[in-house]
C-alpha cells in the first residue's frame, strides 16, 4: 500500500515524491481555521464556486465536515479491503485529500486540499465530438445511471477539486499531487478511467495543472454559470487512463 503509518499518532498518510518530500497528504484534522483562511484568499476563492471574501468559520466547519466525512468513509472501507482470495477491494474515496507540509521540528501546517467525486456535471459531452450542451433531463439520466454504478466499475465518471494555498502557488506542487494520487491511488484502487472537469475561463494555472497530467480540453461553455452575480464561463476538460 502506498500510503504509510506515522509511527506516534498511527496517521496514515502518502508522502509526495522528491523533490516535493516535505509534502504529505493526509486525513482531515481540525483544519477549519486555515481553509477558511485560504478560502477567503481573492486568489484562490475567484476561481471556485462556492466562498468568497465572507466565506465564514461556520462555512469552513460545515466544508471540513464534507472532507472528514468522506475520508473517514474511506478509512472504514479499509479495515476491510481483502477478498477472500486476498485481493483488494476496490475504494469509492481516497481517506488522504488534505495536504501539508512538514517543518523540520516535525510539525506541519495544512497547505490545500484535493477530493475525488462521482460526477455531477454532465452539461457537455465526454468528448469533442459530442461537445454540445445537454439538456436538464439528460444531465439528470446521466448522473443517475453514474451513481447507480457499482464502486471499481470503470465506467464510472469522476470529477476532482482542488485549491492550494497562495503561498504555495506556482513551485509545480498540484500537478505533483494530481499525477501521485492518480498513479498510487485512483487508478489502483479506485480503478479510475474517467475524469471530467469544468474551469472558469481565465484560470490559467488549473488548465495548465490539469493539461500537465493528461487532461484534454473538451469544449467551452460561454456565460453559463452566475457566481457571486457575475455571469461566466467554463472549459470543460477530460482525462482518460491510458490503459
Ligand atoms: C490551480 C492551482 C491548484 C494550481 O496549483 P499549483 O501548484 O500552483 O500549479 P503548478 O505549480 O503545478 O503549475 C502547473 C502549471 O501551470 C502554470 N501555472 C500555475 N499557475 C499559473 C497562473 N496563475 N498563470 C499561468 N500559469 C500558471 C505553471 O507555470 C505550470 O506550468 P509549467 O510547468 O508549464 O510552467 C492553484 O493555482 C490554486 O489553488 N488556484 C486557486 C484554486 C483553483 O483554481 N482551484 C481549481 C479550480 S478548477
Amino acid at each position: 500500500m502506498p500510503l504509510e503509518r506515522n509511527p506516534s499518532t498511527g496517521e496514515l498518510f502518502l508522502r509526495l515524491p522528491a523533490p516535493y518530500t516535505s509534502l504529505i497528504l493526509t486525513p482531515p484534522r481540525p483544519d477549519a481555521p486555515a481553509i477558511q483562511a485560504i478560502l477567503r484568499d481573492p486568489a484562490v476563492y475567484t476561481w471556485l464556486g462556492r466562498p468568497s471574501s465572507n466565506f465564514s468559520f461556520e462555512d469552513a466547519q460545515r466544508l471540513l465536515g464534507e472532507y472528514t466525512a468522506a475520508a473517514n468513509a474511506a478509512l472504514d472501507a479499509l479495515k476491510d479491503d481483502e477478498t477472500e482470495a486476498g485481493a483488494l477491494k476496490p475504494m469509492e474515496d481516497c481517506p488522504v485529500r488534505c495536504l501539508r507540509e512538514v517543518q523540520p521540528d516535525g510539525s506541519d501546517a495544512f497547505v490545500g486540499h484535493i477530493g475525488f467525486k462521482r460526477c455531477k456535471w454532465f452539461e457537455l459531452g465526454l468528448d469533442s465530438d459530442t461537445a454540445a450542451t445537454r439538456n436538464g433531463e439528460q444531465r439528470e439520466r446521466l448522473v443517475k445511471e453514474n451513481d447507480a454504478r457499482v464502486t471499481g466499475d470503470p465506467d464510472i465518471v469522476w470529477q476532482v477539486s482542488y485549491y492550494l494555498s497562495p503561498t504555495h502557488h506556482r513551485r509545480g506542487i498540484m500537478t505533483v499531487v494530481l499525477r501521485t494520487l492518480l498513479d498510487e491511488w485512483a487508478i489502483p484502487r479506485m480503478c479510475m478511467r474517467h475524469i471530467h472537469v469544468s474551469v472558469f475561463t481565465g484560470n490559467e494555472g488549473s488548465v495548465r495543472m490539469l493539461e500537465k497530467c493528461g487532461f484534454v480540453r473538451t469544449g467551452t461553455m460561454e456565460r453559463c454559470i452566475e457566481v457571486r452575480g457575475e455571469r461566466r464561463s467554463l472549459h470543460v476538460l477530460d482525462w482518460e487512463r491510458a490503459d
